[in-house]
């Protein structure tokens, strides 16, 4: 395999994304298996951004969601979908920008240097919820729109491994 980690931080968001959709999509289709996916992903996002936290929390029970492959800070084991920002991402199945995380009423802090954040659902190629992926960054207001337009088709590219 040909691929290595880029580091995009340089690159206006846009442009990262741009760069980083294909170089996901051809590691995730050759990998046949959710978890590798997960993994490659967070670790690709991760080096490409210089996140402070980039994984997955997966929804193990009806209101549950449980750590996934991570890279970053130790994270939280469980969170339930009536706390933090995962937790409303999952209940609304919609993604949550957090321009300042201390704003944010039950954020939950797993590294008190993350000042904002960004969850974006994700789906099965059936449309069901299977997991949320997290960014969280050491600056604040560090995400927009762009990012969840940038993360969502990354995410995506999992659909039809669960
Ligand atoms: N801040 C998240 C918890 C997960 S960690 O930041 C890794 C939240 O409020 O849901």
């Amino acid at each position: 395999m040909a691929e290595t980690t880029l580091d995009l931080q340089h690159l206006p968001r846009a442009q990262a994304y741009a760069q980083l959709l294909p170089q996901v999509r051809s590691v995730v289709e050759g990998c046949g298996d959710v978890i590798a996916g997960m993994a490659s992903i967070s670790c690709l996002v991760h080096h490409a951004l210089g996140t402070l936290w980039t994984g997955f929390y997966r929804v193990v029970e009806p209101n549950l969601l449980r750590v996934g492959p991570y890279q970053g800070t130790l994270g939280c084991i469980d969170i339930s979908f009536d706390r933090g920002v995962c937790g409303a991402c999952a209940r609304t199945q919609q993604a949550v920008i957090v321009p300042d995380v201390h704003a944010f009423p039950g954020h939950i802090a797993c590294d008190s240097a993350s000042r904002s954040e960004v969850v974006v659902p994700v789906f099965d190629a059936q449309g069901i919820l299977r997991a949320v992926f997290d960014l969280d960054s050491t600056k604040p207001n560090d995400f927009s729109n762009v990012d969840v337009t940038g993360i969502t088709p990354i995410v995506s590219s999992l659909a039809h491994l669960w």
